[in-house]
């Protein structure tokens, strides 16, 4: 036949190159930008809403509200729409506990324990938009309870179950908290964690609580107040199988989680629930490309906005299965994750990475045993994660054949800002590097002047539109909100990182430009430490820098001096560790802690925080010629040689 006999080469047809590099992401990166409110409605459809909103955006700089009018339940998005489906019997939740002890739970579990939970926070007098503080551990119970109060318009305030008594007491007063919800206690490396205890010291510092409502957990027998104290099972009632979901604004606030920003008081983030809830789950969507039977891992604990997000949320939302792990990463040996990886079969696995670098640390030998061929995709967050982690990573966890998704975002931001797209399109990594914006971020580098500058500058890192998951305010606190996002450039969204765009567009987020610490990827700031420290009795003045860890990413050193007659010894310096754990939580506990006899300060009388980092580092003070302050270099020579002279004299 003539047509078979003819030269495929030979022919007048154009060439065609169907090879279009980031074409479909940047189709789409495009559309978001340009017409944001026909694509995020697309995208809403993505939700189940009883009632549609009558605008997509209403923006109102800084206040950006979305879907106004609209109406939706954040659980009946994550729980009853996947009753009510096929996934009724998928599995949400696989929990283990740090003993061993697992549980499994099915959508349907999910519905009817989620329906309890939201009937006994009635019983207990919780209603809409009430303000419920939550103090658990990793256990199944922490996520039934925040739906559960979602379900019934509450607004949860979660709080990590590593702070201590002192900063319950802050979150829950400043949240006009009526109600606490802890545990007996939860398991961590082997050991009790008294969560119960912790609840009873802060609730002599929380006058408005009514109620400590107390999940049975841990076996021991923790101290029971019947004035305030009840137990939540005593509340349960198992003839109660529904209770009808409020129908939320999507505007109507979700939650509030404390975050660490400048000021020496931790900041309530208020989220809204039709925005917040979307993007949480598209950004999961684009950046991980979960498919229906994937196996998903996030390890974080739920007390931080990647476990409300990433955990919780997204998750959920998705009608996806997900593992839950309650201990610590190395109990009852350094092979714990990749076994629980093996275990189920995880496919998509996101950490952070310190634990990364602990793992590193520790040698590939632990995984040597383990099968991880499950794993299709892995993800980072916290903090920047170093390319010689990162490709450690990508080699012993990923055996080279998964992305690594290193994401940028903020408790701020509800969901990823900046971080591969896989569930786009796939591109090059560069390892280090965050990559690119999810579609609807269009973030800028300033210069202090609040210039845009040119690729391959540093500045600080700014976005200039709104998106879904923004915070819609700090609770109590507009002022702040105003002054600590929207005043360093007025019209922008000011992150407090420094960053980079590289010539091809791919960002490197580079660090805090602003006073707070990244310990374990925890954020504290440099001020709420010192506020807690002065709060000694035997202190006069502190000041707080950090200097880089291998492990940690950071490490905290404090600088002191004592009140006149104070002596500074090993036992003093112990005393004020135990200090600070007891006025935040270990994740304040400072690495060294420096006597001096006096701080380095501007002629003003600011504490010069370069030189404190200086020494705190052992880095040196380099050029110091841009100080302002009329401060002059020898001054600042001077206080830089005189503070590293105390702190050689240091007791150790
Ligand atoms: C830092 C955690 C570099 C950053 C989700 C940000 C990162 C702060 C990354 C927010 C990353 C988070 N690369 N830096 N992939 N992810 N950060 O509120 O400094 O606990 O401002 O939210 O963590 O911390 P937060």
């Amino acid at each position: 036949m003539a047509f078979a006999s003819k030269d495929v080469t030979k022919h007048n047809l154009p060439t065609r190159n169907y090879f279009w590099p980031l074409k479909r992401y940047q189709d789409m990166y495009q559309r978001a930008l340009t017409e944001p409110k026909a694509f995020w409605a697309e995208q809403a459809t993505l939700l189940d809403w009883d009632k549609p909103w009558q605008k997509v955006l209403d923006w109102n700089p800084p206040y950006a509200r979305w879907f106004v009018g609209g109406r939706l339940n954040a659980s009946t998005q994550c729980v009853d729409r996947h009753f009510k489906s096929w996934r009724k019997n998928k599995v949400a939740i696989y929990w283990e506990g740090e003993t061993g002890a697992t549980r499994t739970l099915s959508y349907a579990d999910l519905y009817h324990e989620v329906n309890a939970y939201a009937a006994a926070l009635k019983k207990l007098g919780v209603g809409k938009g009430d303000r419920v503080t939550v103090y658990l551990p990793m256990i199944p119970e922490l996520v039934l309870v925040m739906l559960a109060c979602a379900r019934i318009g509450a607004i949860h305030n979660v709080i990590f179950a590593g702070f201590s008594a002192q900063a319950i007491a802050d979150r829950v007063n400043d949240s006009q908290s009526k109600i606490i919800i802890t545990s007996t206690g939860g398991y961590r490396r082997g050991k009790i964690l008294q969560l119960k205890e912790i609840v009873d010291e802060a609730v002599k510092m929380t006058p408005g609580v009514e109620k400590v409502a107390v999940v049975k957990y841990t076996g021991h027998d923790a101290a029971f107040n019947p004035e305030k104290d009840v137990w939540f099972a005593d509340y349960m009632d198992s003839s109660c199988s529904y209770v009808k979901p409020e129908s939320m604004e999507a505007t109507d606030p979700l939650f509030i989680l404390y975050t660490s920003g400048t000021t020496g008081k931790p900041k309530g983030i208020l989220h809204g629930t039709g925005g917040y809830l979307l993007y949480a789950a598209k950004t999961m969507q684009w950046a991980f490309n979960p498919k229906e039977e994937s196996i998903w891992w996030c390890t974080a604990d739920v007390g931080w906005i990647t476990g409300h997000s990433y955990g919780v949320y997204a998750p959920l939302a998705l009608g996806l299965t997900s593992v839950m792990y309650e201990g610590a990463p190395d109990y009852p040996a350094m092979d714990r994750w990749w076994r629980i990886i093996e275990k189920y079969g995880v496919n998509i696995f996101y950490t952070s990475p310190t634990a990364i670098r602990m793992f590193m640390r520790n040698g590939e030998e632990w995984l040597a045993n383990r099968d991880l061929s499950t794993l299709q995709v892995l993800g980072s967050v916290g903090e920047a994660i170093n390319p010689e982690v990162w490709e450690w990573y990508c080699k012993y966890v990923g055996y080279e054949n998964c992305p690594i998704v290193d994401t940028w975002w903020q408790t701020e931001t509800g969901g990823f800002m900046i971080a591969p797209c896989v569930g786009i399109q796939s591109y090059p990594l560069k390892p280090g590097s965050a990559t690119l914006p999810m579609p609807g971020i269009d973030p800028v580098v300033l210069d202090p002047d609040g210039n845009e500058s040119a690729p391959g500058k540093t500045g600080f890192i700014a976005i200039r539109k709104p998106w879904p998951g923004m915070l819609l305010d700090v609770y109590g606190s507009p002022e702040l909100y105003q002054q600590t996002y929207w005043s360093r450039f007025p019209g922008y969204y000011a992150a407090g990182d420094y960053s980079m765009k590289d010539q091809d567009g791919y960002w490197w987020l580079l660090g805090r430009a602003d006073e707070v610490i990244k310990v374990s990827g925890h954020r504290i700031s440099t001020a709420e430490l010192e506020h807690a420290m002065v709060g000694h009795a035997m202190v006069a003045e502190a000041a707080v820098a950090s200097k880089p860890d291998d492990v940690k990413g950071e490490a905290i050193v404090l600088f002191v001096t004592m009140r006149k007659d104070v002596e500074p010894s090993g036992e003093l310096k112990k005393e004020l560790i135990k200090h600070l754990r007891t006025s935040i939580g270990a994740v304040a506990t400072p690495e060294e802690v420096i006597f001096v006899e006096k701080l380095p300060k501007t002629r003003s009388g600011k504490i010069m925080r370069r030189v404190l980092k200086a020494v705190a580092s052992g880095i040196g003070i380099g050029d110091v010629t841009t100080l302002d302050d009329q401060t002059s270099v020898e001054e600042v020579v001077q206080a830089y040689e005189e503070l590293k002279a105390a702190a050689t004299k240091t007791v150790r």
